[in-house]
């Protein structure tokens, strides 16, 4: 927080006489449009994960073809798996149907299902399939990350990836 803004929230909460009652609610509505930085001092960036960098994920000898992986990585559960051409994928491992871990799933060419209720996803993380139903919702998906493998390391950038 700058210190304008810092200013600015202090002179805000600042005691008002009890009978300013207009001045008082004003205030509030001035605060409630403060970003969130602004209302809690920047602790909670401050407490965040960088999320713009490679993180090592697992071994590369780890990852065996068309199993999925299972970890956890900065507070986050994620499936990793290696398709039968070699390209690797990761997706966040919570279905999004009934959140179950989709690394307890199948891998399907490119695509991995969840084995409690049979969706497909593809690498994107969009569910490309439903058991028994015909429309599939575009705002069925779960978070993709993109994975990459160098020096026998599979490295993982957790920053979620567009389309996924
Ligand atoms: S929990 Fe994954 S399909 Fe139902």
């Amino acid at each position: 927080m700058n210190e304008a803004a810092r200013n600015q929230l202090l002179t805000k909460m600042l005691p008002v006489p009890n009978n300013d009652r207009a001045r008082i609610e004003g205030d509030w509505d001035d605060l409630q449009g403060f970003s969130s930085e602004a209302r809690y001092g920047g602790l909670e960036n401050a407490m965040s994960y960088v999320r713009n960098a490679w993180y090592v994920a697992v071994w590369s000898h780890e990852i065996k073809t068309e199993t999925p992986f299972a970890m956890a990585i900065l507070g986050e559960r994620v499936v990793i798996w290696r398709t039968a051409s070699g390209a690797l994928h990761a997706l966040e491992d919570r279905c999004v149907h009934r959140l179950a871990p989709m690394s307890l799933g199948r891998c399907e060419g490119e695509h991995i299902r969840c084995m409690y209720h049979g969706m497909l996803f593809n690498p994107d993380g969009r569910v490309v399939e439903i058991p028994g139903q015909d429309i599939i919702s575009k705002q069925a998906r779960v978070q993709r990350y993109a994975v990459v493998e160098r020096h026998s390391w599979i490295w993982i950038w957790m920053e979620p990836r567009a389309g996924g």
